[in-house]
Parts: structure tokens; C-alpha cells; sequence
């Protein structure tokens, strides 16, 4: 006879119970020491109890804040501007490495970036029975329609210089059967613009409804309409920038002791592989993210939106593939990234979030233009150091110098046991085994190294 799954860790109502009756649920329900786990979440919450409900109002059911290392990357010179780049990550290495690699290109004329352009895009997808080539023929009277039936949202948009671009329909019904798509494109200006964009949707199907079975469309009175779902897509292959550095290859330098000309091949193959083998792509373009995904944090982005677009944009031609290129053109060494950045810079949680509102300060309040720009800049100044760190040392050596700190730290290293475990592995290729043995050895042995 199968068991009957307990249901005792069910709950109903949780989200109507005050945030310390959550959190006493929870570490009640769940863990071994209730009252530990309790005092240890609660010192997480924000001494402020005005700050505190602004966190939690950005998501339900809140029981504690979960914290993050809020780094900064310096010396970005990008199309001529000085940055110190905020970044949110967990991972050691990738915040030294921007830095380095950023500090290496201010010293080769910095960044180049550019934003190719910047349309955003939404669509209605319904069912239809009826002459589609007739919704061809007559979009642009749609345009007109929609435009003026959504002046109420559109406004505010419409007089920052945005608002509602263009349409496009398609027909999917060899896939499916009945189905159409009405994609709307819009400029959301320095918004990211997502409610703005499904609010707009959702009032155009009514109108692409009402048009549609009215008497200038609607041919016969078997015409069928019905609407399955209006959403933004978070794929943005038209809201893409880029960025580039470039140097003649003797100005490279020697590098972690390899010379320029050696390295610049090296590098260039590297990349290569990333654009022909999508299992190095896809480590490659995780590295770019690590620098991306840690500034749209820390300025308060929707990091998933612009890891998804990413991933389709890198996958375009049909096959997996880098999102940055090298090219050695007459002894030039070129490296360049491009890819969707669908960001804001005001709006939603970059004003909410307290650090995220001092992060665009930091960043001297940029546009949306301008913080695409920085992105892209930055995700290349990560793959510039990953790649520089791979075809020359090896990824290990640097990696888990930053790592040490962190071992040391899980096995209760006191300050002078880092330091003597830090002198040990100066020389050393270091692994998590070794750091352990190491310690067992000096603990053993009162603090006298065995040699
Ligand atoms: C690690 O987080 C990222 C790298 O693996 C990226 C790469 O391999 O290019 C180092």
C-alpha cells in the first residue's frame, strides 16, 4: 500500500500571517534550532523599519533579508568617461577581474560602445478564422487605432518622446493551427518599460478584436477572433548595444609572461571556439554574464530578462554561439561584444531599492543608452579577463587565490593560521584538499608548519 505523504508542513493562510509569525512557522516547522534560526534571520532585517518595508514590499511572504557583497569595479574608461562600476556578486575572481581588465584598457584607449538600437517589442497572440492577408493590407489603419486607443496609458510615454512604434503581424498557423501574432514595437526611453508595454497589450487586443470583426475587416460572418495571450517578450534582438577594444597587438604588452603576438593568437583561437562549439559558448558567455548580471543587480534590472535575451540573441543563426568576437586585422587586436539590453534607469526598483537608486549615482545617472553602454563594456572587460586568464595561466590559479580567503574561512581558519596558509600557497597551485591537510598539519603540530 502506498504511504500517504505527510501533510504537516502544509499551511493555509501563511501569507496573511504577520512576518514574525512567518518566520516562527517556519523555523518551528523547520529547523532543529528554532530559537537560533529566529535570532539569526531577525539580525538580518534592516535596522530601519522604513527601509525594512520597502524590501519587503518588493516580494511576498518576506522572513529576513539575504545578503549580498555590493563590490565596485574601478578605472572603466568607456568612450572617453570615467566609471567605477557597481557590482552584485557572490563569486570571488569576477570582481578583480573586471577591475584588472578595465584598468588594462584605460591604459589602451578604453572601451568603445555604442548602442545599435533601441525597440522593444510585445505581442498579442490569438486565434483567427478569416482572410489574414486582409490584416496585412490594412495594418497600418491598426496603427492608427491602437495609437489612438491607448492615448490613456501611452501619454506620459508619448511626451517623454516614446510611446508606440510600429506593428508586424505574423502567421504561425503552419505550426499551429489558427494562430496569429500581432507584435507591437515601442520605445520605452530610459524605462525598461514592462508594465507600460503589457498594459498596451492587453488594451490593443481589445482593439484588434473590435477591428477585426468590424465591416471593413471582417469579410463574411464566419470570421473568428479570439485572444490567447498578450505579453512583452523578453527577447529583444532590436534594444542591443555594443562595445569594442582595440590596440595594435606590440601594445598588448607581455602578458601574465607570454608575448603579445603569442597571446593575440592564443586569444583569438579561444574565442573561435567559443563561436563554433556551444558547450565553450555557453561557459564563455556565463563568464560575460558574471559581469552583466552583477551590474543589472546592482542598478536594480530584471537580471533574468537580460540573461534570457542574452542566450536567445547568442543562438540566432540557429546555433549556439559566443556573444563576443576577436578579429586580428594588420597586426590590430579588436575584441567586441553585442548583445540586447532591455534595462531602465528610472522606474520600478531603480528608485525603489535604496543601493540600486545609489549605484545610477554612482554611475553619474545615466540614461538607459548610457547604462546599456556601461553593460556591454562590462561584460566584455569579464570575458577579456576570463579569456586572458584561460589561454595564458589557467583559470585556477587566480580563482582560487580569491577562493583561499573563503576556504580558510569554512574550516574556522583563525587570522593567523590565513596568514600562514597564505604564505604556504603563494607558490603553490592551491585545491580545497590541500588547504585542508595543510591546516590538519599546523593544527597538529601547534602552529609549526611540517615541512
Ligand atoms: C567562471 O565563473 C567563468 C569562466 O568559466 C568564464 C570562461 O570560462 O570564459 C571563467
Amino acid at each position: 500500500m502506498e504511504e500517504e505523504p505527510s501533510k504537516s508542513k502544509q499551511v493555509s493562510g501563511f501569507s496573511k500571517l504577520s512576518k514574525r509569525g512567518k518566520l516562527g512557522w517556519i523555523v518551528n516547522n523547520f529547523f532543529k534550532d528554532p530559537e537560533l534560526v529566529m535570532k539569526e534571520l531577525v539580525s538580518y532585517w534592516h535596522h530601519d523599519e522604513d527601509e525594512q518595508k520597502i524590501i519587503d514590499g518588493m516580494s511576498e511572504n518576506t522572513i529576513s533579508n539575504f545578503i549580498l557583497p555590493y563590490s565596485v569595479a574601478p578605472n572603466f574608461v568607456i568612450n572617453q568617461r570615467e566609471y567605477a562600476v557597481p557590482l552584485v556578486i557572490e563569486e570571488s575572481s569576477v570582481v578583480a577581474a573586471a577591475s584588472n581588465a578595465a584598468k588594462f584598457w584605460s591604459e589602451r584607449g578604453g572601451f568603445h560602445a555604442r548602442v545599435i538600437s533601441r525597440i522593444k517589442e510585445g505581442s498579442v497572440y490569438f486565434l483567427f478564422k478569416g482572410n489574414f492577408q486582409v490584416l496585412e493590407n490594412n495594418k497600418q489603419a491598426l496603427l492608427g487605432e491602437i495609437k489612438s486607443g491607448c492615448k490613456d496609458i501611452t501619454r506620459r510615454m508619448d511626451e517623454r518622446g516614446g510611446g508606440i512604434l510600429d506593428l508586424a503581424f505574423e502567421d504561425l498557423s503552419n505550426e499551429e493551427p489558427d494562430s496569429y501574432k500581432l507584435t507591437l514595437y515601442f520605445d520605452t526611453c530610459d524605462s525598461m518599460g514592462a508594465n507600460f508595454i503589457n498594459s498596451v497589450l492587453e488594451s490593443s487586443s481589445k482593439i484588434l478584436e473590435r477591428w477585426i470583426y468590424s465591416p471593413e475587416i471582417s469579410e463574411s460572418a464566419t470570421t473568428y477572433y479570439e485572444t490567447i495571450m498578450c505579453i512583452l517578450s523578453n527577447y529583444t534582438p532590436r534594444c542591443v548595444a555594443e562595445a569594442w577594444v582595440t590596440c595594435p597587438i606590440s601594445a598588448l604588452g607581455k602578458i601574465n609572461g607570454m608575448l603579445p603576438d603569442e597571446f593575440a593568437d592564443r586569444f583569438y583561437k579561444a574565442v573561435r571556439i567559443a563561436q563554433i562549439d556551444p558547450s565553450r559558448a555557453t561557459t564563455h558567455n556565463k563568464g560575460i554574464f558574471n559581469g552583466i548580471d552583477a551590474l543589472v543587480l546592482a542598478t536594480g534590472n530584471d537580471f533574468r530578462a537580460i540573461e534570457a535575451a542574452g542566450h536567445t540573441y547568442a543562438a540566432r543563426s540557429g546555433k549556439y554561439s559566443s556573444l563576443s568576437e576577436c578579429t586580428i586585422d594588420n597586426d590590430i587586436f579588436t575584441f567586441r561584444i553585442e548583445l540586447p539590453l532591455s534595462i531602465g534607469t528610472v522606474g520600478g526598483l531603480t528608485k525603489l531599492h535604496p543601493i540600486a537608486r545609489r549605484s545610477l549615482e554612482l554611475l553619474g545617472h545615466p540614461s538607459a543608452d548610457e547604462l546599456m553602454m556601461i553593460l556591454a563594456s562590462t561584460g566584455l572587460a569579464q570575458n577579456f579577463a576570463a579569456v586572458r586568464s584561460l589561454v595564458t595561466t589557467g583559470i585556477q590559479k587566480g580563482h582560487m587565490r580569491m577562493h583561499l580567503q573563503n576556504i580558510a574561512w569554512q574550516l574556522n581558519a583563525t587570522t593567523e593560521e590565513f596568514a600562514a596558509i597564505q604564505a604556504h600557497f603563494a607558490d603553490k597551485t592551491i585545491s580545497y584538499a590541500d588547504v585542508v591537510n595543510f591546516l590538519d598539519n599546523l593544527r597538529s603540530n601547534n602552529g609549526v608548519i611540517a615541512q
